[in-house]
């Protein structure tokens, strides 16, 4: 026998990524994501799903530019402190004491703690419910080198979505 779940509960695990946003010389930050996945290889292109009142989905709009930022395991108190408080309200790279560096292309500052990042460019914004998907084309793509060389193995920061973030109208009694 089946019994009615909440959706989201079966896409789980999920990878989570550090998105980046926003100008390094002006206002930068920082948020969780995990709907974020590649969808062409050629152009190159991630779609990330960011909700529409988030302070990150404002910076997107303003630049048309982001940073997919990837985080290993190591870096889970920093990822959660991202996914539950809004950069409107705090300066996450202050209260995280992420190290901010500029990128190559874009005005979007990388998260140096990270072990890769891959800077995109706005193709378009396809409004999807609650968010607003970002199809960014990856411009320039970067990686610890021992890691690209297999000489440190990490561990992806992956998990369930926080069911506290996530409820959908499935679980909602
Ligand atoms: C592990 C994790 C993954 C998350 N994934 C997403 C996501 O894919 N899309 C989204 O809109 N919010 C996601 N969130 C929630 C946002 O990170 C959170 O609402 C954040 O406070 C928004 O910040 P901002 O207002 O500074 O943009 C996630 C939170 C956590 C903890």
């Amino acid at each position: 026998m089946k019994i009615e779940v909440d959706y989201l509960e079966f896409m789980w695990p999920m990878r989570h990524f550090l998105i980046t946003c926003g100008d390094i010389e002006g206002k930068s930050n920082i948020i969780a994501v995990s709907f974020c996945m590649p969808v062409a290889k050629e152009p190159p292109l991630i779609a990330c799903a960011i909700g529409k009142d988030f302070y990150s989905s404002k910076l997107i709009e303003d630049t048309k530019e982001f940073i997919v930022n990837v985080p290993s395991k190591e870096l889970k108190k920093e990822i959660y402190y991202c996914g539950f408080h809004s950069g409107y309200q705090v300066d996450k790279f202050k209260e995280t004491a992420l190290t901010k560096k500029p990128a190559v292309k874009v005005k979007v500052p990388i998260i140096d703690e990270c072990i890769a990042y891959m800077e995109c460019k706005v193709t378009q914004k396809i409004i999807t419910g609650d968010k607003n998907l970002f199809i960014g084309e990856v411009i320039e793509a970067k990686a610890d080198e021992d890691i690209v060389k297999g000489e440190r193995k990490i561990e992806y920061a992956k998990g369930d979505f926080p069911r506290k973030v996530y409820a959908t109208r499935f679980n909602k009694k």
